[in-house]
This record gives structure tokens, C-alpha cells and sequence, in this order.
């Protein structure tokens, strides 16, 4: 017997051009089947997991600040090429966001391999190169794009090691910062948002491996 999903997605097919895609979507589990014929699906903006104590950076509130960072970097960079350095995995929504807002003809990027982090959420103090770069740095103008600073040790360590390796200029481009956490003072060019001292997921930032994909930063403490 038809589901309702499917008997809306068949009243849906005599509107839409791909009707038996429409039809297929009914089989994943976030598709919800509207009166009038409209398949839609959960979008992960939508999903608020038991973890998530409280949104603290909305979709909405993290694009217009990027956008912003994109207006300033460009400008700040304007008529010289830019090479984008982003530290996995944290950083990748923040790099690929970024370097889309970047009004600059010139931009490349490489990823940076780094782990700080055990499986939980207190940082072990020990900096670990997982990935080196793939290019040369040597005379280019590296912005390192990183998503938290929190202690400050990785930064510092990923500071030198590009630092050593004789970019024509180097400078951070951080989305949040937790400054009352610092246990090294580090040079952070641009910063998104000044954070509490709280742990933070979604965009990038994971609590065990989980949260990344969010597309807001909430914490899970508190
Ligand atoms: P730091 O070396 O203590 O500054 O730590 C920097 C790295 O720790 C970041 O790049 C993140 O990967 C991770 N980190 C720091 N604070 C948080 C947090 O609140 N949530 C998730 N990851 C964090
Ligand atoms: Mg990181």
C-alpha cells in the first residue's frame, strides 16, 4: 500500500520534471511529504541535537561575519596573490566559506593537518603534525585560517613551523577566540567572534568527532 510520503510525491510528479526522483526522496529518512505535493527534507540548519545546551552563532550571524572577514582580508591583500593555509578539520566550512568571499583574483589554499585535542574536550597540551602541506610557502603571502583559538598552542606551533619555511608575509585568520583560555600569547591578525569559555560545536568544531557538519555554533556545556 502507499505511504502517504508517496502519494503526495505521486501528486507532486505530475508538476515537477523529475518525478521519480521526487518519488525516490520518500526513501530517506529526513524526507516529509507536504499536502499539494512538496517532498521536503530535514536540513541539518534544522537539527538541534539533546547535546546542543544553546545556539550561540546563528547560520545567519556566522555568513554576515564572514562576509565581512572576506570584505576586510580582500582589502587588505588587494592586488597581491593570497595563499590560504586552513587546519583540518575544524577549519574546512571556514575556509571553503571564506575563500568564496574573498573579492581577490589570486587565492590558492593548501590543508594543514594538526591534532591538540584528545577525545574529549580537554586539550592534552601536545601539538601533533597529521598533514603537511602539499606546496611550497616560500615567498608567498600565507594567511593561516584556523577556527578556534583556544589555548593558543597550536597556533603558536603552526606560527613557526609555516613561519620557518620563508613566506613572503604570514598572518591568522581566527572564526572565534576564546582569549580567557590563553596560555600562550599568540598573533591573531582577524578575528570572527570573541567567545566565552565554553566548548563549542558546529561549523567545523567537533566534540568527539561529532557536530562538524552544523551549520551554527552551539555549546554543549553550560
Ligand atoms: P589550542 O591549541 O588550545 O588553541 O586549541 C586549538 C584547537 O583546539 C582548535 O583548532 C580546535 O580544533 C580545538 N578546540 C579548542 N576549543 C574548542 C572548542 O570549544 N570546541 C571544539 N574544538 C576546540
Ligand atoms: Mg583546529
Amino acid at each position: 500500500m502507499e505511504d502517504s510520503c508517496q502519494r503526495y510525491a505521486h501528486r507532486a510528479s505530475e508538476q515537477v520534471r523529475a518525478p521519480s526522483f521526487r518519488r525516490s526522496l520518500c526513501l530517506f529518512p529526513g524526507a516529509t511529504a507536504r499536502p499539494g505535493g512538496a517532498v521536503v527534507m530535514t536540513r541539518a540548519r534544522e537539527l538541534r541535537p539533546p547535546e546542543i545546551r544553546e545556539v550561540l552563532f546563528s547560520e545567519a550571524r556566522l555568513a554576515a561575519r564572514v562576509a565581512e572577514l572576506g570584505a576586510q582580508i580582500g582589502h587588505d591583500y588587494r592586488g597581491r596573490s593570497l595563499h590560504l593555509i586552513g587546519v583540518l578539520r575544524g577549519a574546512v566550512p571556514f575556509l571553503a566559506d571564506l575563500a568564496r568571499s574573498l573579492p581577490l583574483e589570486d587565492v590558492s589554499f593548501d590543508l594543514l593537518g594538526i591534532s591538540s585535542y584528545g577525545p574529549q574536550t580537554e586539550s592534552l597540551g601536545v601539538v601533533r603534525l597529521t598533514k603537511d602541506l602539499d606546496d611550497p610557502v616560500v615567498d608567498r603571502h600565507v594567511l593561516i585560517v584556523e577556527d578556534i583559538v583556544d589555548t593558543g598552542l597550536t597556533l603558536a606551533y603552526l606560527r613557526e613551523q609555516v613561519g620557518r619555511r620563508g613566506p613572503a608575509s604570514l598572518a591568522v585568520v581566527a572564526l572565534l577566540d576564546k582569549p580567557s583560555r590563553r596560555q600562550r600569547p599568540v598573533q591573531v591578525e582577524y578575528v570572527g567572534f570573541t567567545a566565552p569559555d565554553r566548548f563549542l560545536v558546529g561549523y567545523g568544531l567537533d566534540y568527539a568527532g561529532r557536530f562538524r557538519h552544523l551549520p551554527y555554533v552551539g555549546a554543549v556545556d553550560g
